[in-house]
């Protein structure tokens, strides 16, 4: 009988916490009970306006079958689950996040689903290589600096073929009156976000030309889903068959 390897956690680096949760996210981070609030479809959907659902079914269309998928940072409501039941059995998917309670909320949580959890910095590079790496709602939550460096790291992961996929806050577009409620929120609670909304996540590749780049928007551009597939290598490439005419 195959030896089912499940919610196994690798941890053989010293991991610091950053300071941007400690200043500004620990309390949702850190308190179980917050934790635990957030982690309802319905509250999460009440906090994106409706769209989690649908971004969620289009992360999962981005993610195939048996295959091996890396996602950066642990998230609330069934995001982990439904992404655990699409790879399936004969996939791999290691879930990494830099708080060890967080990781073990998911690791109670998600106990029955082939998950590999892993306790590590996305500031710092990842050593294997996935068909897909995930990034769900992070990036916003990140300063400049750690967000160059999560991007790029992500990239790195990504086999040749594969993907990396960025789900996250975007402009909102003009005539969304949201945006004169968001803004001076954001700037309180969540002041990394604004950069999102000027920046393109391509422009904070260091090899941007390696990958394919597509954009797609939600809910009058508050959200935006980025994937970046990587090109394969020339000297890879099969060989054209010369033709049979
Ligand atoms: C994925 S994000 C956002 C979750 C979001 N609110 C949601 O569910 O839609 C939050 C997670 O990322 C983790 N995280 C933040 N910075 C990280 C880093 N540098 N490396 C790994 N995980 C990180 C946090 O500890 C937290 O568990």
């Amino acid at each position: 009988m195959p030896v089912i390897k499940a919610n196994i956690i690798k941890n053989s680096k010293i991991v610091k916490e950053p300071a941007y949760i400690k200043e500004l996210y620990g309390f949702i981070y850190k308190n179980k009970g917050v934790s635990h609030f957030l982690d309802d479809d319905r509250i999460q959907a009440i906090l994106t306006f409706g769209a989690k659902k649908t971004l969620i079914a289009d992360l999962l269309e981005e993610i195939g079958t048996n295959s091996s998928v890396l996602q950066i940072g642990c998230t609330f409501g069934s995001q982990m689950q439904k992404t655990a039941d699409k790879i399936g059995r004969y996939g791999s998917y290691v879930v990494s996040d830099v708080l060890p309670v967080q990781i073990d909320r998911c690791r109670e949580q998600l106990i029955d689903k082939k998950i590999d959890f892993e306790i590590s910095d996305a500031r710092k590079p990842y050593s294997a290589k996935y068909d897909s790496v995930i990034c769900f709602m992070l990036l916003h939550e990140l300063p400049e600096t750690s967000r160059e460096k999560v991007v790029n790291n992500a990239l790195d992961a990504v086999k040749e073929g594969g993907r990396a996929i960025f789900i996250d806050y975007n402009m909102p577009s003009r005539w969304n009156i949201l945006r004169f409620f968001i803004k001076p929120f954001n700037r309180l609670y969540f002041p990394f976000v604004e950069n999102l909304w000027y920046k393109q996540i391509r422009n904070y590749a260091r090899k941007e030309s390696h990958f394919a780049w597509y954009k797609k928007t939600y809910r009058a551009k508050m959200f935006q889903k980025v994937v970046a597939v990587r090109k394969v290598s020339d000297e890879k490439k099969p060989e054209t068959k010369p033709s049979f005419y």
